[in-house]
């Protein structure tokens, strides 16, 4: 395990993604929750201090917990890590004149197992640099192994207490040789292998489950998703028939997807499901609203009723399982403070384990979304399922704004279903985070054939994003644009207009409700 004290930088995330990427088990941690007996229980291998935006010379600035110095390990810190690590070491943080932000060539000063692989002494390294404080004096022990015109300390060691820094981000795209020093710290330094697999991860998952459950009950809620599909059958390798998965059709799935679910799960796993269609009651409740948070609200509540419900009828589960991810886990360090504005209220499950008095099992905490979809892989889960896109939970209710109605759904579905065939038809689907169309509640006139039309618009949206947090819009080819909007238009009854939306996220968010 190396463990990763967060200081708040944007780019945390990363450092573990490198990591993982190297083979070796990581965490993330909020630099000021672990004390000393924590520490020592993890034993970790290893420590890395993050970046962060603080300056070390204000008061009050955030330090490492001083417990890590006396652990023994070996200690990576970057950026305000090195700031840290230098001032609470006995050195000297100045604030620069000038802030250095982007690209920097780094010398390599010194042939340090650091830089195993990089440009040989006196060559040089492209590096990432973000930073307005600098160190002015180094603490005892520490010599300098490279700089950079703007850093003449841009990366430090004391190779007795095996103590390195550098001032650069090499958890950045923009720092190339980044994730080899990354590797040469945990490998050549700490002395990892690099031996955390997929398949490794799976057999110890299964014993984590077996040990948490017991014989105990355990009920999934299933979406279609890829993540509580993951886990489902994960959970179903560790206790088998103790698990139930209850899913729920709402009736704004996409097409044909309850039955692919339902087919998966019971006839392909052989899982014990309970395949609700609950569609009439989610129809009849939206009947008439046009809010979106409204729609969700409804929806939210209503699953929960359903879901309880329905998981009664196993009589009675100790656990509720579900696939929630590291990203959603990590508590991030707050530098606003402030509490951030709801821009929508999110449809999961939440709530579900207090009302129900159930405990959770969640075996995808440590997983990041491109690590779940290897696990799925790994544990036999079809490649259609695995590299799915994401589906909210409101499902089609979202994409339909204004009123909802059977009809409208049934329109949507149908021009949703070619939009993606057409996708996957050009080799596209992977290239995309997510692509869907949006049926608006606006009519336009057109001709067809020698007739008159009146009938609704649609819009296609497809994007790009690494975590939905912020996205692009996908730039299809004209003439993929065309083919898709006279296929729709020509297959699906109701639609009479196409349109894309080139809109990003911020300003936009992905989905329109
Ligand atoms: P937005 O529209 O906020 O969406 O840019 C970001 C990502 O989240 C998905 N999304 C949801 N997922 N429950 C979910 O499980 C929801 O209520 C929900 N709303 C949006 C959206 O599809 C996109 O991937």
């Amino acid at each position: 395990l190396i463990l990763i004290l967060d200081f708040g930088s944007q780019v945390t995330q990363l450092i573990a993604r490198r990591l993982r990427e190297a083979g070796v088990y990581c965490e993330i941690h909020p630099f000021d929750r672990l004390d000393a007996g924590a520490l020592a229980e993890k034993a970790p291998r290893g420590i890395i201090l993050s970046g962060g935006p603080a300056s070390v010379l204000d008061e009050g600035a955030p330090s490492a917990p001083e417990a890590i110095w006396g652990l023994g390990v070996p200690i990576l810190g970057i950026c305000y890590g090195q700031q840290t690590m230098v001032r609470q070491l006995g050195g000297q943080v100045a604030p620069h004149d000038i802030r250095e932000f982007g690209r920097a060539q780094l010398t390599i000063g010194d042939a340090h197992p650091l830089f195993e692989g990089l440009a040989p002494v006196g060559g040089a390294e492209q590096v990432w640099m973000s930073h307005g404080d600098s160190v002015a004096e180094l603490p005892e022990g520490f010599h300098v192994i490279a700089l950079s015109p703007g850093a003449p300390y841009a990366a430090i060691a004391d190779d007795a207490r095996r103590f390195y820094a550098v001032q650069f981000h090499p958890e950045v795209h923009h720092t190339p040789c980044g994730a080899r020093i990354l590797r040469n710290f945990t490998h050549e330094i700490c002395g990892l292998t690099g031996d955390w697999t997929m398949a490794a991860y799976r057999a110890e998952a299964v014993e984590k489950i077996r040990a948490q459950v017991g014989d105990a009950k355990v009920i999934c809620g299933l979406s279609g998703g890829v993540d509580s599909s993951v886990a489902a059958v994960l959970i179903h390798e560790a206790i088998g028939d103790q698990l139930t998965c209850v899913f729920v059709d709402t009736g704004m799935m996409r097409m044909g997807e309850a039955e692919e679910v339902v087919t998966l799960f019971r006839d392909h796993y052989n899982i014990p499901l309970i395949a609700a269609d609950e569609s009439d009651r989610f129809l009849d409740a939206l009947e008439g609203v046009t809010d979106p948070e409204k729609k969700r609200k409804i929806i939210g509540g209503l699953f929960i009723d359903v879901f309880d419900h329905h998981a009664s009828a196993t009589g009675g589960a100790d656990f509720l399982a579900q696939g929630t991810l590291y990203p959603d886990v990590i508590e991030s360090v707050s530098v606003s403070g402030g509490p951030s504005v709801t821009i929508k209220s999110h449809h999961n499950v939440g709530g579900l384990p207090e009302r129900m008095k159930m405990k959770l099992v969640e075996p995808l905490r440590e997983l990041f979304k491109d690590e779940v979809r290897a696990l799925g892989r790994e544990l036999g889960l079809p490649e259609a399922f695995v590299g799915r896109h994401p589906f909210p939970g409101p499902g089609l209710a979202i994409r339909c704004p204004g009123e909802i109605t059977r009809d409208k759904l049934e329109i949507l579905r149908k021009a949703d279903a070619i939009y993606l065939d057409q996708i996957r038809k050009h080799g596209l689907y992977d290239d995309i985070w997510q692509a869907f169309a949006v049926l608006l509640p606006v009519k336009t006139v057109g001709v067809m054939g020698d007739g008159r039309t009146y009938e609704y618009v649609l819009a296609l949206r497809a994007v790009t994003s690494v975590d939905g947090m912020t996205a692009d819009y996908y730039p299809f080819p004209h003439d993929f644009l065309g083919e898709t909007a006279t296929r729709i238009i020509g297959e699906v009854k109701g639609v009479n207009r196409v349109v894309y939306d080139v809109t990003s996220k911020p300003p936009g968010t992905i989905e329109w409700e």
